[in-house]
């Protein structure tokens, strides 16, 4: 069943002309790993703003359209309560500190002693969260002098701890190098596999390819597409519109064109790997 629901959703910031976002109607369902992908400027933060509620609670602007989440109307959700359900990781990762706290335990319990829960229990809990997240030597830092790898991490672990069941990220990665992006795609990982509802905003489509159920894409403020991963990432039509395709369709595409014909596309490197493996390529003399 739908969780969010958007019908024919425009927005457009303060003192602008043009809409950011045109005439969206999509919904999300519970349980689901989306990938939101497309060119600079598309849509793709604007959009992850709107779910959170940060549009039209924060930014002002022109609203127009219905949107529900749970059923309410988008319009009349209190955006704290909503917080605790639903977390966000910014693209920046130094807009992602509060700025109040002076220890990273302390930053990681802010959510939950805005919930009100138990000091003894919010120990426990973060304590636990930051386990998970392997930053327990962190937690005695000043969150305000972390390097952006640790601080996505320090602004997952607060979501964690919270119990989020929905997770907007809007290209958690954008800043950090190699090995803070592999961190953060095992913590993206592990959500994945406890069922929780991922909306992931990110460029690196190979990742995308990997971990999404349903891919969304953004072009010019538009829902160019929305569909199965499988089917949006192998539109060869998308490489028109300034969306990146990945890697294993884009090799497809070079075999077949040289004349040796996989039995589908792939659209992750493991499985091109397996289908060559397994002998699977069929030849076309040309
Ligand atoms: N706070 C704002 N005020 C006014 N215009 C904005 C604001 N934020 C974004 N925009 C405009 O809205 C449009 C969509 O921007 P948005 O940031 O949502 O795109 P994006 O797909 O996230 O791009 P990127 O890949 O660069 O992150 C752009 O034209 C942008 O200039
Ligand atoms: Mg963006």
């Amino acid at each position: 069943m739908a969780y969010i629901e958007l019908k024919e959703v425009t927005y457009t910031y303060p003192l602008m002309k043009e809409p950011a976002l045109k005439n969206i109607s999509c919904s999300l369902e519970l349980g689901k790993f989306y990938g939101v992908i497309g060119e600079n400027a598309g849509g793709k933060t604007t959009f992850c703003n709107l779910l959170r509620g940060l549009i039209p609670h924060f930014y002002n602007g022109k609203l127009v359209g219905d949107m529900t989440i749970n059923g309410e109307d988008i319009r009349k959700i209190d955006v704290d309560v909503l917080s605790t359900k639903m977390g966000y990781i910014f693209q920046n990762p130094f807009t992602q500190i509060s700025g109040v706290r002076k220890t990273v335990f302390e930053e990681i319990a802010l959510g939950l002693e805005n919930l009100g829960v138990p000091k003894a229990r919010m120990i426990e809990k973060v304590i636990e969260v930051a386990k998970l997240l392997k930053i327990e030597e962190l937690l005695q830092n000043d969150p305000n002098r972390l390097s952006g790898g640790q601080r996505q991490r320090v602004a997952f672990a607060s979501i964690i701890a919270m119990d989020s069941d929905i997770f907007v990220i809007d290209e958690p990665t954008s800043q950090l190098d190699p090995e803070g992006t592999e961190r953060i795609f095992e913590i993206i990982h592990m959500l994945k596999e406890q069922g929780k509802t991922i909306i992931l905003v990110e460029h690196k489509v190979d990742l995308i390819a990997e971990y999404a159920d349903e891919v969304l894409v953004f072009q010019k403020g538009e829902l160019l597409k929305k569909g199965d991963a499988r089917t949006v990432l192998s539109d060869l039509e998308l490489l028109e519109h300034g969306t990146m395709l990945p890697q294993a369709v884009i090799l497809e595409r070079e075999l077949r064109l040289n004349g040796i014909v996989l039995p589908r596309v792939p659209v992750t490197t493991e499985e091109c790997i397996d289908l060559l493996q397994k002998g699977e390529a069929g030849y076309e003399s040309n």
